[in-house]
């Protein structure tokens, strides 16, 4: 499906989108960004954005902004037991029918320094899959890079992010163990953002001037929507 911009005109944040580099916000699966893909992937983008609402297999559901639960202390997880896999679990399924790439405990109502995320989006590539409990950054690098994000718990909403470029960590395994590991570029932004779920930050907080601005209106209508309080 090929669109003329004239048709993409109903929306000005649409072009603004359009004339970005790179274009595609982050939080979903990567996909060649041709011109031709750019345009389908504006609409395709619509529909992945798509709450998946009931998810076989679990109860948990994505809340939106401004829950209040986004902004809460999330505790330090103490308890490495089957309850534990078995939330992380439920976490990956909600991501993965939601074609997200990243989540955190927060953003599905569990308050707990927890989060699960797949560069590849892909549910099969399991190599990529990460689950981490009580992470902690050790170092971040000088280097920044700047691309578009979104968030599951911010529908169609998106702004460019500077993050660092490469970042050393620690964290707990499910089972308790410590591990230390280098993550860089898209793996390393994806963590910072889910970190800062964990953190009661939400990525709308570093957005430029502009890119908030850009977004308001659909904010304001999400204050209305899923208010304080409200349930998803
Ligand atoms: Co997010």
């Amino acid at each position: 499906m090929l669109v003329s911009v004239k048709a993409l005109q109903f929306s000005g944040r649409a072009l603004v989108t359009l004339a970005r580099s790179p274009p595609l916000p982050i939080f979903r699966k990567a996909v060649p960004q041709t011109q031709t893909r750019l345009f389908m992937n504006f609409f395709k983008k619509i529909q992945d954005e798509k709450d998946p609402g009931n998810v076989d297999g679990t109860s948990l559901k994505i809340l939106k902004y401004p829950h209040p639960l986004l902004r809460k202390e999330n505790l330090p997880i103490e308890d490495f037991s089957d309850s534990l896999r078995n939330k992380a679990a439920q976490m990956l399924l909600v991501m993965y029918a939601a074609n997200g790439i990243g989540l955190a405990a927060p953003q599905v109502g569990i308050n707990e320094r927890l989060m699960v995320f797949n560069e590849s989006g892909d549910e099969e590539n399991k190599d990529n899959e990460m689950i981490l409990c009580n992470p902690i950054i050790l170092t971040q690098s000088e280097e920044k890079w700047t691309r578009e994000e979104g968030c599951l718990s911010f529908p169609l909403i998106e702004g460019e992010v500077e993050r660092s470029q490469k970042i050393e960590i620690k964290y707990q395994t499910l089972e308790g163990v410590h591990q230390e590991v280098e993550l860089e570029g898209m793996p390393a932004r994806i963590f910072l953002h889910e970190y800062d779920h964990l953190d009661k930050v939400l990525f709308i907080d570093r957005l430029s001037e502009r890119d908030l601005k850009l977004n308001q209106k659909r904010l304001d209508k999400y204050i209305k929507k899923y208010g304080p309080g409200a349930v998803p």
